[in-house]
């Protein structure tokens, strides 16, 4: 057995400290003058409400030094600085007001959802767009923002899925780790750069049923192995604050979880900055029934590792608490000291007012930074749509008559997604204006119906009621079907309104919303070949859209630069490579669906007796993704400590292919191991008939897992491991070693 975290976090921990170091002195001087009611002051956020921003005691608080933090302060530098200079000039210590906001997936341009880039299997992406984000905040005075979202996407109803770097921890793990890189910089004090925060702490993707801010049950084994290890990667790249989450820890709010948010956040890992609390989530704990009032709720939530309360409606009971000695000071000032760490390691002290003049040219579509952020977003689209299937349909060839269809194809609203940050449809370029400009007067467009309406129900004699199209949608489709009639091809472009997603956004059912089965329907009955495009942030279950379509790209929700970057795959510029971040289910009824999860005693029982054999499984695994070529693997060879196999490009065009690393724990494990799991990757491009050697190295790292007391460890066991193209394929190519301390034997 090999344990190693405990080095790791001595080292970790050693490292924070020396960076802080120089910034001790200034903390405890000021601490040391604070009083009870400052102090606290420091473990508020505001909410930046327009109407009480102005308000006598708003600039009262300000003055006084008891505003820690805003968020969703409205994008006006001169308005910042403004209350900025009543903290900074106005107030006895001058401690600078921290501005933070949600910046996701993209601040003013906006690039792909999260678990679509993530599926380009490239994290270094992200820090290209976290940074370039990073910059645009950064320009109208954003100190902070919220993201990276750590948490894994299990269950498609749960609308924030659609914030996730996908249902994989070790994927999910890189790609939170480059956002946080991309975010903060080398240095976050750097003016181009802000603080991230990793959220939710932790196991809010875990809600019932997938229905948003429910209960999560799940034990310590899944808490260690499948929630926690994207936050400590986040930790690891030094991620400078934590949000606690919404879901109880065991039957705890999440807010006061003194397991995750003390023994395991700062004991185990080290971590130094500062943990928020979610939106009003500490005073919920008196919803949930856990804390009597606000001052229990704040105690509860100070006391275990929570240090500031987002929207402030429960830590200011604190002060009487302190004052009258219900409440330990110590712990206070902990908090405190934590809080003003990290403002001091931003430069806040040296730099708390933003250049009003940046935000301008930051902006402006000729400055060379906003240049390289399109390109990188147009570049992003095309990594990250998927294509599930292609007839031969793509990429479309010459000189056709194209019918473009569908309430996405020329709604930049919908291209942005969910939590736009700053994002506006003027920085889009939708699917229809990229078709125009590429084949001009081939292209003819029809709506064909809207997103999200068209239907009405009506009551049958009987009572029973049943939704049907309106009238009015009913002569768009036909208008429609028409203009599909008189094409060559047709490209439908098909989804979920981007309010389907993100927070409070579950679904029951995983269907394409309003008329869109019945325009789907009609253009098929035209008898042309149909692209299907499909934009939605959670992975829709559209069985008919797979098996009648002739061609579909799932394409996410993918920002500024869709039609761009979608053109460049469709024609062919760009060969796809994205593949499948989660997998896609066949219904909704059988969620959670996710390759990754433990062989069960029974497996060959417990199945829907309803449903086929194919049924049983994933539409489209993780993992999984076409391209306009077709690759072969060889099988998995282990020689030494290095699995590798062979790859070869069968097909007639250039490809780019990831080959996937799975391992899986025979037997002797702490706990029950899933029945794949994957722990490396690699792009490679070849050419027609051209082959590559993939390898990957087998040690303690890529075979182990975390036991419950958080060490990592690798067992002396049997491991099957493949090297295949995605998470359900490759079963007949697998090879066995066997891990002895330390060293890797291959098992004939
Ligand atoms: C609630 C969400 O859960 C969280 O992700 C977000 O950052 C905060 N609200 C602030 O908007």
């Amino acid at each position: 057995m090999v344990t190693k975290n405990l080095v790791a976090v001595g080292l970790t921990a050693m490292a924070f400290a020396a960076s802080a170091s120089s910034n001790d002195d200034r903390v405890e001087s000021l601490i040391a003058k604070m009083t009870t009611e400052e102090k606290v002051g420091q473990l508020l956020q505001f909410g930046a409400w327009k109407g009480d921003l102005t308000k006598r005691e708003t600039v009262e608080r300000e003055r006084k030094g008891l505003v820690s933090s805003y968020i969703w302060f409205e994008r006006d530098p001169k308005a910042r600085n403004e209350h900025q200079r009543n903290a900074v000039e106005g107030s006895r210590l001058g401690i600078p007001i921290l501005f933070a906001n949600d910046i996701i997936h993209g601040c003013d341009l906006t690039f792909p959802i999260s678990p679509f880039l993530a599926g380009a299997f490239e994290p270094e992406l992200f820090e290209r767009t976290q940074s370039a984000a990073a910059y645009e905040a950064a320009a109208e005075g954003i100190d902070w923002v919220f993201a990276p979202m750590c948490d894994v996407a299990r269950d498609q109803r749960w609308g924030r899925v659609q914030e996730t770097c996908g249902e994989d921890p070790y994927l999910a793990s890189l790609c939170v780790a480059a956002q946080v890189r991309g975010f903060q910089g080398k240095d976050p004090a750097d003016p181009d750069h802000v603080a991230a925060t990793m959220k939710h702490f932790v196991g809010y993707s875990r809600s019932e049923g997938g229905r948003d801010y429910n209960v999560a049950p799940f034990g310590e084994w899944e808490l260690r192995n499948v929630h926690l290890p994207t936050f400590r990667a986040a930790v690891k790249a030094g991620v400078k604050t934590t949000m606690s989450s919404f879901n109880d820890i065991d039957g705890i709010p999440a807010c006061a979880a003194k397991h995750t948010l003390t023994d395991i956040l700062r004991g185990e890992w080290g971590f130094t900055g500062f943990v928020v609390s979610d939106w009003d989530s500490v005073s919920e704990s008196i919803v949930w029934g856990y804390a009597k009032d606000h001052a229990d709720a704040a105690a509860k939530a100070l006391a275990a590792g929570g240090d500031m309360d987002m929207l402030a409606n429960s830590y200011g009971t604190l002060v009487k608490e302190v004052d009258e000695g219900r409440f330990d000071v110590k712990i206070l000032d902990e908090a405190v000291r934590r809080v003003l760490r990290v403002k001091f390691e931003l430069g806040l002290f040296e730099r708390p007012y933003v250049d009003e003049t940046r935000l301008t040219w930051a902006l402006d579509e000729k400055n060379p930074k906003r240049i390289a952020a399109r390109k990188l977003a147009r570049e992003c689209v095309a990594k990250s749509a998927v294509l599930l299937k292609n007839d031969g349909a793509l990429p479309l060839a010459g000189g056709k008559k194209i019918a473009l269809v569908g309430p996405f194809a020329d709604d930049a609203r919908e291209m942005l997604g969910a939590w736009t940050g700053r994002g506006h449809p003027e920085t889009v370029v939708t699917v229809k204006a990229a078709l125009e400009r590429e084949y001009g007067e081939r292209i003819k467009y029809c709506r064909g119906c809207a997103v999200n309406t068209g239907r009405r129900t009506k009551t049958l004699q009987d009572g029973s009621v049943v939704a049907e199209i309106d009238t009015a949608e009913e002569s768009s489709i036909a208008a429609a079907k028409n203009v599909a009639a008189e094409a060559d091809l047709v490209i439908m472009c098909v989804g979920e309104p981007a309010g389907w997603t993100g927070e409070n956004a579950s679904r029951a059912e995983l269907t394409l919303t309003g008329a869109q089965n019945e325009l789907f329907e009609a253009v098929v009955s035209s008898g042309k070949p149909v692209v299907t495009l499909v934009f939605s942030g959670r992975m829709l279950a559209l069985p008919r859209v797979w098996e009648k379509s002739a061609a579909v790209m799932y394409c996410g929700q993918p920002g500024s630069e869709a039609g761009n970057g979608l053109v460049d795959l469709l024609t062919g510029r760009i060969a796809p490579s994205a593949r499948l971040a989660m997998s896609i289910p066949w219904d909704a009824n059988r969620q959670p669906v996710y390759y990754n999860s433990p062989i069960t005693g029974r497996p060959q029982y417990g199945k829907y007796r309803d449903k086929t054999e194919k049924e049983q499984r994933a539409a489209y695994p993780f993992g999984f993704g076409l391209t306009y070529t077709t690759f072969r693997y060889l099988p998995t060879v282990i020689e030494g400590d290095v699995a590798s196999c062979e790859i070869e490009n069968v097909g007639e065009r250039e490809g780019t292919e990831t080959a996937q690393l799975y391992i899986h724990q025979v037997a002797c494990a702490e706990g029950v191991r899933p029945v794949r799991e994957l722990r490396g990757f690699k792009r490679v491009t070849l050419r027609p008939g051209e082959k590559a050697k993939v390898s990957f190295k087998l040690d303690a790292e890529t075979l182990g897992y975390v036991d419950r007391l958080g060490r990592d460890r690798c067992d002396s066991a049997s491991y099957e491991v493949v090297i295949a193209a995605d998470s359900a394929r490759g079963g007949e190519n697998l090879s066995i070693c066997r891990f002895v301390d330390s060293s890797i034997r291959r098992l004939d």
